[in-house]
């Protein structure tokens, strides 16, 4: 039989794909008849000859929205047989609507693979851009360079066009080019790392807030490895401070200094229930933060950098709930790596444990603020995001199942129980709830640090230590 030779437009020609396998799955084409190539590609040379595609509106059947939110993201993986693949899994999602919910199946689990991959792609591009700035005859222009592994420069640009909105940037990539004028955003060819200038005044901005987001007191060498791999080094302007700022991390943990934050408002509005639920299962943590990534749920992801996940032991007794991540955790992707975080883990260690000890998490998983010149100043979030993001809280509670659940704060409190809950009334004891994890209520650590009398503020940190003591028997208990 003459094999089928569907060819796309392009690498990322997701539609392209898309409306080849609807029609090619409605004709009941299989997958070993169709070879997929993509335009101005070195072909399959044994794809023989090439048949048109099949054409002619695609016999109604449906698919499982988990399947298309796949595809669209895995099949921007380089893997040469993704189409193929997608393919596959796409005419055996049509026989059985629940087949990707077996994570053992090898071609789901590998569709997944790519999927994760490619999101951390997009992730690495959204954290290790770096403009450069040169004039031109219109004003500045900034330029960035980089090497993506996937073909994410289309699915990762409006990123950059919500965070730099008003600026006129390109960003080059081997690959393809984005460019942005303050109104349209295209689309060119590849480029060469030499088209995008080298270094300018930028650079030493850029070094000035890496190392004013720096913690010490957080430091972990191999997380900061693994978060950001060598090759993207010689595009950051920062990369020249890391040593340094690693070898005088202990000295400086010393001294940290806190900044104030903002205490959540009380809500008086009765909780709403989210619009879209999070889609159920995957039972590990690592596939709950691929999907919390992705999270569209409210609007708050537009802005954000990177939704921030919970961190810490998989098998930990006690979860930590804070209320959205601030600006140093949007930028570093981790909760309470700024002062609060500070805040706590001193409390923590006064308490008894060592936060490493316990998971820590947030009610809102992406940072709510409003932007002020240059700074991005923290704003409360309200019921409707609350409940937007309480799906992924539980999810996070269902899989870790912790035996406490210490809530930290009103935002946190109402996220955990459902419900608005008075901190005054409900600190320093321990609540009781059928068969679901006990609960300890107590302030949230950036309160105690906009506490303005020294000896009050004193007294406050003396009685959240007192809270968080109550904990130290969750841990150890089997
Ligand atoms: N405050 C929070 O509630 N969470 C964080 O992660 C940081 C600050």
């Amino acid at each position: 039989m003459t094999p089928r030779r569907v060819v796309l437009a392009g690498p990322a020609d997701v539609a392209g794909w898309r409306a080849a396998a609807r029609s090619l799955i409605a004709a009941g084409e299989p997958a070993s008849s169709i070879v997929w190539s993509v335009s101005g590609q070195p072909d399959d040379l044994f794809a023989a000859e090439e048949v048109p595609p099949v054409t002619g509106a695609p016999q109604g059947f449906s698919v499982a929205r988990g399947f298309l939110e796949l595809a669209e993201t895995g099949l921007l993986h380089s893997d040469p047989t993704r189409f193929d693949l997608f393919y596959r899994l796409l005419a055996r999602v049509v026989a059985n609507r629940a087949l990707l919910e077996d994570a053992a199946d090898p071609e789901v689990a590998r569709a997944r693979d790519l999927a994760k991959a490619v999101r951390r792609d997009k992730h690495k591009m959204t954290a290790f851009v770096r403009f450069r700035e040169i004039a031109t005859p219109e004003g500045a222009h900034f330029v960035a360079w980089f090497e993506p592994e996937h073909h994410i420069v289309e699915a990762t640009a409006p990123f950059f066009v919500r965070r730099f909105a008003s600026m006129r940037w390109s960003i080059l990539t081997p690959e393809r080019s984005a460019h942005w004028d303050g109104e349209e955003l295209v689309f060119g060819d590849g480029a060469a790392r030499s088209d995008a200038p080298d270094s300018d005044g930028l650079e030493s901005v850029w070094r000035t807030y890496y190392a004013s987001i720096f913690n010490p007191a957080r430091l972990k060498v191999a997380a900061m490895r693994s978060e950001m791999p060598q090759k993207y080094w010689r595009n950051l302007p920062e990369a020249s401070l890391i040593r340094p700022l690693i070898a005088s991390a202990a000295a400086r943990s010393a001294a940290m200094v806190a900044a104030p934050a903002t205490e959540p408002k009380k809500g008086h509005r009765p909780m709403k229930q989210p619009e879209r639920l999070a889609p159920h299962d995957p039972s590990t943590l690592d596939a709950l933060r691929a999907e919390v990534d992705e999270c569209r749920n409210c609007p708050l992801w537009a802005d954000a950098t990177q939704a921030v996940f919970g961190e810490g032991p998989a098998d930990a007794k006690v979860m930590v709930v804070g209320e959205q991540p601030g600006d140093k955790e949007d930028i570093q992707g981790r909760p309470f790596v700024g002062p609060a975080g500070a805040l706590f883990d001193r409390a923590a260690q006064e308490a008894g444990f060592e936060r490493d000890k316990v998971y820590v998490t947030n009610a809102v998983k992406h940072f709510k603020f409003e932007p002020r010149g240059k700074f991005r100043l923290h704003k409360t979030p309200g019921p409707t995001e609350i409940a937007a993001c309480r799906p992924w809280l539980e999810r996070e509670m269902a899989t870790l199942k912790p035996r406490l659940v210490v809530a930290m704060g009103a935002t946190a409190a109402r996220a955990v129980m459902g419900r608005v809950v008075k901190i005054g009334e409900t600190r320093g004891s321990i609540l009781k709830r059928d068969g679901e994890p006990d609960v300890l209520v107590t302030v949230h650590p950036s309160y105690l640090l906009r506490v303005p009398d020294e000896e009050r503020k004193r007294a406050e940190f003396a009685r959240f230590v007192e809270d968080l003591r109550l904990a130290t028997p969750f841990l150890k208990a089997a």
